[in-house]
Order: C-alpha cells, then structure tokens, then sequence
C-alpha cells in the first residue's frame, strides 16, 4: 500500500508562479489592505471594490502557469497517496494534475450566494454586482475571509492525523486555524518545511527543515524520500 503524503500548502509555492505571497509584501497585498478585501467588513464598505479585486486575482490566474514544485507534487502521486491541503484559492495544484486538492479557503474560480451558502457555482468570469444565485441574492467569491469559519477545517483535520509523512510547503503558518494543523499529525510522523524563511513552527519534534524555494526545495525533498 501506498504511504499517505499529506501536503499542506500556502502561497509561497506559488511565488514563483508569479502570484505574490500575503506577507511579503509588508502587509499589503497587491497593493491592498488585506482587511479592506479579505473580511466580512470590507464587504459591507465596498462591495464594488471586493468584486474587482477579486475578479483581477481570477484574470491573473489566466497568465501564470504552474511551476516546477507543483508538478514535483503531482508527480509524486505515482509512488504516494499525495493528499493537498492548500490554503490557496488558485488552481495550480489542479493544473499541475494533483487529483486530491482540498482548499481550506476557498476557490477563486468559484462564485457563492450571499443568501444561501450552499449554492457554489463554477465560475471563470467577472463576479459583477447583479450577477445573482438562482435564489436572487447577490453572489460573491467563494474565498473564506478574516472572520469567517472554515468549512473545511474538519476535514482537513482528520487528513492531517492520518499522514505517514507531512509536508509544509510555502506558508508563513501565522493564520489560524490553518497553522494548527500540524498540530494533529501523529506523533513520530516525520514533517518536512520547504520554505526560504524558517516558520515559528520548525521547533516541532521530527521536523526537517529545508531553507529553499518551492522548486528547489521538492528537487531536495524528493532525493530524501527515495533514499529511505
Ligand atoms: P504568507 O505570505 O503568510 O506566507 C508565505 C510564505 O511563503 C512565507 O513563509 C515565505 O517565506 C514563503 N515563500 C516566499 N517565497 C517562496 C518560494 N518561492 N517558495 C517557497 N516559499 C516561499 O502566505 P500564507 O501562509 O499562504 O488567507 O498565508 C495564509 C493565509 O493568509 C492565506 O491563505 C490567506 C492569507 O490571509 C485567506 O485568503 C483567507
């Protein structure tokens, strides 16, 4: 039987992809107040402004590729049963052709009701406002802002206790509760950080940590993994 690989991911793996990472910038984000686009209260302010800011992030997703380490991890299916938990809301995992992608914070290529949370639709273009869920509410990015709940979190938590080998790949691991997952990964289970910049949590116990970007960082990972 395959050994369980779970990956949980942040936007330093896709930097090199050309999508900026949260943090690096100083706190902004693209040129914003991450508050003012990514919390419940920047909705209520600025609808208009939310909406294109997203729809900006969807239209940049049409001129960025994968990049190495997201094919590394999809390549690994071969040998793994690769599980992606990603705190990323693009779909670069997917392109790359990792089949098992669980998006903690939503998906910007997905639009939701503002009025019944249920209803999740595929969507590719602009989110204008106007543009309503078969009920009449206003829709809006699926993406889980500042302040909200994590749908996923369960899930997510109930992979991360079952991983043979834990990776943590690309994320600064200060957004809860997110970060926590680590948490839940069985005692023993050997976890590997790629990330240029050491996290806080590199003191965990069974931790290997590589200082090196995403692409890099795999080509190491990969040489460790197949020498055992
Ligand atoms: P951060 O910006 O907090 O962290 C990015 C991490 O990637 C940092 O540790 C960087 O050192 C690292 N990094 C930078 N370039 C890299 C590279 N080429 N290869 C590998 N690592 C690199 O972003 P996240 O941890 O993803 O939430 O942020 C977590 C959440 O905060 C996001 O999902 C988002 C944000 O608010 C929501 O949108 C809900």
């Amino acid at each position: 039987m395959k050994k369980k690989l779970v990956v949980l991911s942040g936007s330093g793996i896709s930097a090199e992809s050309g999508i900026s990472t949260f943090r690096d910038a100083g706190g902004l984000w693209e040129g914003h107040d991450v508050m003012e686009v990514a919390s419940p209260g920047g909705w209520h302010k600025n609808r208009a402004l939310v909406l294109d800011f997203y729809n900006q992030r969807r239209e940049q997703l049409n001129n960025v590729v994968p990049n190495k380490a997201h094919f590394a991890l999809a390549e690994l299916e071969k040998e793994f049963e690769v599980q992606i938990i990603t705190q990323n809301v693009d779909d670069l995992h997917e392109r790359a052709g990792s089949t098992n992608v669980l998006h903690l914070h939503g998906e910007l290529k997905k639009a939701r009701s503002i009025g019944d949370a249920s209803l999740v639709y595929d969507w590719e273009k602009d989110i204008q406002l106007g543009d309503l869920c078969e009920k009449g509410f206003q829709l809006r990015p699926h993406i889980v802002w500042f302040g909200e709940a994590v749908p996923m979190l369960d899930k997510a938590i109930g992979i991360s206790r079952e991983a043979d080998i834990f990776l943590v790949i690309g994320t600064s691991l200060v957004v809860y509760p997110a970060a926590s997952l680590v948490e839940y990964v069985e005692r023993g289970t050997p976890i590997f950080v790629i990330d240029p910049n050491k996290p806080s949590m590199v003191k965990l116990k069974n931790c290997t940590f590589i200082e090196k970007k995403a692409s890099d960082g795999m080509e190491e990972l990969i040489k460790v993994l197949f020498q055992k």
